[in-house]
């Protein structure tokens, strides 16, 4: 049974993501802050899990602790050994998420996001762990094609992303200091939405959501009575921007397939985008999520938002070519599923 530590394993992305594993016959350590996210996550994932699969709980070992703190992932590693345990990889999704915040607060971007991964590539390397698998971002792209490959033009326009590439470039000078021992991973995430289908794991962002899928979920909930769409001018097929939409399981998925390729054959380094390769309007998003969950969601138009792209899409063939994945769950089941989340768990995992 191959062991994984995953950071940031409580939060949306890493809830899916450690389920996956576990539903994949993997045994796991978290390591968590849980600044940005609830233990109930992983209790939730741990309940799903059993009633899947009858794991026992000696395959999820979670740790708290914040991964500027060297410390902290030192006793991941220290527990593994004393158990006789091999950690044969990270999943490293830990970090700071939100653009707006990473623009006010710069250096709290670059501390926990870059300095925490130098942390943990030195204790991977003194431990003897080379396989990682980094949560990258699109958009790290200059978005000036409609589909972008692997091999775009690289550039951030706020700190958030700047980060992204800050580790990806790391990422790659580490491997390219030993390239026939490091194993290394980035995934360029399009637009995760929906949650599992049992509707207990999900997206439970702290304050004001900036994205569009939980702000849909706010004006479908009345907590919120308008969405602002921003911008109708866009030249796209009505207007508003377009987005790749992916539901997160299968990003999940894509995890478990970059994985696989990743611990095959030679040491490696790649970069792969995670996406369906099919866009999808604001105003198709939000007619569709009507439709399949009979709610209004009414809307008004503002400006552009600062920074917006029209389309942004992935091309998604290298990962269909190289690791063999491709996005299986419909945009119908995104909205289905991320609406039973919040139908079951209107107050998140805070009330339960
Ligand atoms: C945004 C971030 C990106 C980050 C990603 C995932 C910006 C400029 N980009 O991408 O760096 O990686 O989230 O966290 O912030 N929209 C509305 N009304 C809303 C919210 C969004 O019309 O209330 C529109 C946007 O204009 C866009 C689309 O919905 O056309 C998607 O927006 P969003 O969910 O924020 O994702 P991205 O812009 O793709």
């Amino acid at each position: 049974m191959r062991t994984f530590l995953v950071t940031g394993g409580a939060g949306f992305i890493g809830s899916h993501v450690c389920l996956m594993l576990l539903q994949n016959k993997c045994s796991l350590y978290i390591l968590d802050s849980f600044t940005n996210s609830f233990p109930e996550s992983l209790d939730r994932v741990k309940l799903i899990s059993r009633l899947d699969e009858k794991y026992d709980n000696d395959k999820i070992s979670i740790f708290e602790g914040d991964l500027r703190d060297k410390n902290s992932i030192k006793k991941v590693f220290y527990d593994a050994k004393n158990k006789g345990k091999n950690i044969d990889g990270v999943i490293h999704l830990a970090g700071f998420k939100s653009v707006s915040q990473s623009i006010i607060n710069p250096l709290s971007y670059w501390e926990n996001n870059v300095i925490s991964t130098i942390n943990l590539l030195e204790v991977m390397d003194e431990n003897n762990c080379y396989t990682i698998v980094f949560s990258s971002s699109a958009s790290i792209y200059d978005t000036t094609s409609k589909f972008i490959d692997e091999n775009a033009t690289l550039r951030a326009k706020h700190p958030y992303a700047e980060t992204k590439i800050a580790i990806e470039q790391l990422l790659k000078d580490v491997y390219n200091s030993n390239c026939n021992k490091w194993r290394v991973a980035n995934l360029r995430y399009f637009n995760p939405i929906g949650a599992h289908i049992s509707g207990l794991i999900g997206e439970d962002p702290l304050g004001i959501p900036n994205n569009i899928f939980p702000r849909i979920i706010k004006v479908a909930s009345r907590e919120i009575d308008k969405l602002t769409i921003f911008g109708n001018d866009y030249p796209t097929s009505d207007g508003s921007g377009v987005r790749d939409f992916i539901h997160v399981m299968d990003l999940a998925e894509g995890h478990l397939s970059a994985l696989d390729f990743l611990m095959e054959g030679q040491p490696k380094l790649f970069s792969i985008n995670l996406g369906t390769g099919k866009g999808t309007s604001v105003l198709e998003l939000i007619e569709i999520f009507e439709k399949i969950n009979n709610v209004e969601i009414p809307y008004i138009f503002s400006k552009r938002r600062d920074g917006d792209a029209s389309e942004v899409v992935a091309d998604n063939s290298l990962a269909i070519n190289l690791i063999n994945f491709c996005a299986k769950r419909s945009l119908s089941e995104m909205c289905r599923d991320g609406w039973q989340w919040y139908l079951k768990n209107p107050e998140g995992y805070r009330k339960n």
